[in-house]
């Protein structure tokens, strides 16, 4: 069930992937400070004092000390990061290159005058035994007893409304109560269920990402998240720590899925992402700690083109599958979906609300996703609202469920709906997968284990 790297056994190569980029985080930062001359100055005038100023382990710290560059790979560096140690000691690439090969530099040089080094021999289908790898399918069933337990799903409005309420201490005020009342089983539950880690599927509301760049799915691969300024000031609520090694883990097995994610190991978080930890796990203040880690998932649906209904759940299939290949320590893990649902927030249609569409849409969330699929854009701007497309951020918390891998149908273990607050109505439900067959009382291969077929899409 590990994860596909085929290409650590390159010989002579260091393929920098989710896991050595991770390792290497502080060194390359460090590299990328000099491209600015003034740190480029700094650090030949005192390599040691600006040193001082990152974070990095003692061999890592030795191996630029020495311009050692092999080992700098070893512990994480990437070569086009590294290249700029050697550019501010006025190395060329070619002395660089050759500096790790065990040649002389006259050596190095005439090889590749001579036309380079010859692939012949260096090769890993030039070693004994090799056999060529066999691409990996994507898995259609669930893994039984994966170590990374997907227990329940939790989907949810956003609205920055609600935190403000919570904030200002609102909460029993009567146009307020009818919101909170209907998370009130939602907490008592929360309590009772309390996840490892929580991968939260949320938009940035052009908080963290401005026009300068338009990713359209951000995972977060980083360890802490501070809460956003969004205007009013940052929410008085606890900043968010991240998963890093179950991210990155997530990383390479989804963009290996097809899903080309965009990974960010530093960035702020807004409501979209706060406002669904206040409401489950109520008022906590800025020096207390949210119970659980989070996995930030952000999705596009400020500029379009965003990703379609089907996109989304697709790559919550990859989530699962991602999830499935785990085999770190045994997690609980919910996949939180939020956003929604309608609410227009710009011009002259300004608060559209359209319940009846709002309750289909939970209708087929809960039986029919991928019937849910086939709704199109158009469908979800025109009856929800130009901001009503958030939903679409459901549907990845939705296609990881058991019953879309062959196994049983979610329990909907509660719903709620309310208009208004602000100018949206909320939405929330939770659903919870099967409990799994204890270990023991299933088949020695998993691949006996006889799994449900996969649900039909019934409209
Ligand atoms: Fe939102």
């Amino acid at each position: 069930m590990a994860l596909d790297k085929p290409y650590k056994d390159v010989p002579g190569t260091t393929i920098f992937d989710a896991e050595q980029a991770r390792k290497g985080y502080h060194l390359n930062q460090f590299c990328m400070s000099l491209m600015k001359p003034e740190n480029r100055e700094r650090f030949l005038a005192d390599q040691e004092a600006y040193l001082d100023e990152w974070p990095l382990n003692p061999r890592q710290r030795q191996a630029v000390l020495d311009l050692d560059l092999n080992t700098c790979i070893e512990e994480g560096g990437n070569i086009y990061f590294l290249s700029k140690i050697g550019a501010t000691h006025g190395l060329s690439f070619q002395q660089m290159a050759g500096s790790m090969t065990g040649m002389s530099e006259a050596a190095y040089r005439d090889m590749m005058v001579g036309g380079g080094r010859r692939p012949e021999g260096n090769r890993l289908k030039d070693l004994d035994g090799w056999t060529a790898p066999v691409p990996g399918e994507k898995a259609e069933t669930m893994r039984q007893n994966a170590p990374a337990r997907y227990t329940s799903a939790l989907f949810t409005s956003h609205v920055p409304a609600i935190g403000a309420a919570m904030d200002l201490g609102k909460t029993e005020e009567p146009y307020w109560k009818k919101v909170f009342d209907g998370y009130r089983w939602t907490r008592a539950w929360a309590k009772e269920n309390k996840p490892d880690v929580v991968i939260l599927v949320y938009n940035d509301h052009a908080t963290a990402f401005d026009s300068s760049i338009i990713p359209t799915f951000v995972l977060g691969t980083g360890s802490d998240y501070p809460v956003a300024d969004e205007g009013y000031g940052p929410r008085p609520v606890p900043d968010v720590k991240g998963y890093p090694e179950l991210a990155a883990h997530i990383a390479q097995s989804v963009i290996q899925d097809d899903f080309d994610l965009t990974l960010v190991n530093e960035m702020v978080v807004d409501h979209g992402l706060t406002v669904p930890l206040s409401l489950v796990y109520g008022e906590l203040g800025p020096d207390e700690e949210w119970p659980v880690r989070v996995i930030p998932l952000a999705v596009n649906v400020v500029q379009y083109p965003v990703p379609s209904g089907r996109r989304c759940y697709e790559l919550g299939r990859a989530l699962r599958r991602a999830l499935d290949k785990w085999d770190g320590p045994e997690l609980n893990v919910q996949i939180w979906g939020t956003g929604g649902m309608s609410h227009q927030l710009q011009g002259p249609r300004a608060g559209l609300i359209n319940e009846e569409w709002d309750n289909a849409f939970l209708d087929h969330l809960i039986a029919d996703p991928l019937g849910l699929t086939e709704w199109q854009h158009m469908e979800y701007v025109d009856e929800a609202g130009s901001e009503g497309i958030e939903l679409v951020d459901w549907l990845i918390a939705r296609g990881a469920m058991d019953d879309q891998f062959g196994g049983g149908a979610p329990e909907t273990d509660h719903r709620f709906y309310h208009v208004p607050a602000s100018n949206t109505a909320v939405g929330h439900l939770v659903l919870t997968n099967p409990v799994p067959v204890p270990k023991d009382a299933t088949a020695e291969d998993p691949a006996e284990v006889p799994v449900a077929g996969p649900v039909p899409a019934t409209a």
